[in-house]
């Protein structure tokens, strides 16, 4: 029997995971989301072309791998139905193709799961989240308050009856805000999706997922967001509603801790944060501005401006040790070409103390960044394509980050298209 590969991001999410699956999805029979919904953005680039996708996995681009869409993901079917109409005309069919299933068990985001998500983040006014306002939040409360909807519950004759319901008590919610909305024309789209994803075929993916293992066959579990977004243990409240790490990708798919064999842990070669909350390495200076030009640092899904620093080394640790991560992947190397030094934060000053982990009053006292120059390299990666290419003060960096983190670097990434990756040891 094989067991579940898992990739998910170290940091606060884009870190690259879209780049990295569709890279690794050659090896794969089976690349299964997990977790969170459309407030993913999963950039993918390669021939010249590039794509965002939102809830379908990252391995839809590689001829023989199946793709599931798990149970522990929340799902808008109007942002499904539009991933799939862009993926059509740029001439990918998945679903013709027959390489796309999804959980009957997935919970779906109904158009006043978005209006919620609004209405409290305009009333939080400064002190809001920042969320995608995709309904994420919304969708997990009502899954957990047992009240949701499901992607099963689609083919049931009373389908509507329990939809209305549902929009009753969100209207209800809804009225206690100082909130102008229509729902007209989404609810129309709401339904003609609906009916457009009843051709996706439905599956038990606890079912799916071990059935491939018991043949023998090979699975990579895709993660959104990242380890410090995850709803227990990230910078809370400014988080997002499920469970990022290693441990969501056995609720979210349906298989027991023990099936779980590799866990790459993906991270920037410096770090980023879109949406509020703390960022003890946040650079709000021309250098975090240099970052953010030369990294490309605009959101995929919102397009709104991350905020950009340096890598921040107690709260890689703890990621590391959440996820229990057996690899690392590095990248965007190739954004740090231009520095003379860069630096890497190794512990933080808090409360007159030097700690090296993330404090629970991270929210409310800003831990200060002890920093350790390191020299920069000064050279263009982004057409290094061996090992022995690689500038000796950027393996002297991998180096040091694997000395200091106690796990391999297994890939490094030196540039968005998918031939810019380089495997290490
Ligand atoms: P994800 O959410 O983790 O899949 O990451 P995103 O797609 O949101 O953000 C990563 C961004 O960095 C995308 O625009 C990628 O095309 C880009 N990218 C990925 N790897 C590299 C790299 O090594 N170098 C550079 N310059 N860009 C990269
Ligand atoms: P990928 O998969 C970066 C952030 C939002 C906000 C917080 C809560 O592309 O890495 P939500 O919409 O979940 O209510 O937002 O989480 N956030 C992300 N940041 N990458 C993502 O996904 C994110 N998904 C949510 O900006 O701060
Ligand atoms: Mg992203």
């Amino acid at each position: 029997m094989t067991q579940v590969d898992v990739l998910l991001g170290l940091q606060w999410g884009d870190e690259g995971k879209g780049k990295i699956v569709d890279v690794l999805s050659p090896q794969y029979d089976l690349i299964a989301r997990f977790q969170g919904g459309p407030n993913a953005g999963h950039t993918l680039e390669f021939d010249g072309k590039k794509f965002v996708l939102n809830t379908i996995p990252s391995g839809i681009f590689n001829e023989k791998t199946m793709n599931l869409i798990g149970n522990g993901v929340v799902i808008d079917p109007i942002i499904l139905k539009r991933e799939l109409d862009n993926l059509q005309k740029a001439g990918h069919d998945p679903v013709a193709k027959g390489k796309l299933v999804i959980a009957r068990k997935a919970h779906l985001i109904l158009p006043t799961h978005q209006l919620l998500d609004a209405a409290n983040e305009q009333k939080m006014g400064k002190d809001k989240i920042g969320s995608t306002l995709k309904g994420i939040g919304p969708t997990y409360m009502d899954k957990t308050g047992r009240n949701g909807l499901r992607v099963g519950d689609t083919t049931l004759p009373d389908f509507k009856e329990r939809y209305k319901k549902l929009v009753e008590k969100h209207k209800e919610i809804l009225s206690h805000y100082d909130f102008e909305y229509d729902l007209t024309e989404k609810e129309a789209a709401f339904f003609e999706a609906i009916d457009f994803i009843k051709n996706i075929p439905h599956v038990d993916s606890e079912h799916f997922v071990n059935g491939y293992l018991k043949e023998g066959k090979t699975v990579l579990a895709e993660g959104a967001q990242g380890t410090l977004l995850d709803v227990d243990f990230g910078s809370y409240p400014f988080v997002t509603s499920s469970n990022t790490t290693t441990a969501g990708a056995c609720t979210g798919l349906g298989i027991a801790p023990n099936k779980v064999g590799s866990v790459y842990g993906i991270f920037k070669a410096y770090c980023t944060r879109v949406g509020g909350g703390p960022f003890p390495t946040e650079l709000d200076d021309e250098v975090g501005e240099t970052l953010r030009q030369v990294g490309h640092e605009f959101g995929a899904t919102t397009g709104r401006a991350r905020r950009c620093g340096w890598i921040d080394l107690p709260a890689l640790k703890y990621a590391i040790m959440l996820n229990g991560v057996t690899e690392l992947i590095m990248m965007k190397a190739d954004v740090l070409d231009g520095f003379d030094t860069i630096y890497a934060c190794t512990h933080y000053e808090h409360n007159g103390e030097t700690i090296d982990y993330m404090p629970y009053d991270i929210i409310t006292v800003k831990p200060t960044p002890v920093l350790k120059a390191i020299d920069g390299w000064k050279t263009d990666v982004t057409k290094v394509s061996k090992i022995e290419e690689i500038p000796a003060k950027l393996s002297e960096y991998i180096a040091f980050l694997e000395k200091e983190l106690e796990v391999p670097v297994k890939y490094l990434s030196v540039g968005p298209d998918r031939v810019q990756t380089l495997i290490l040891n």
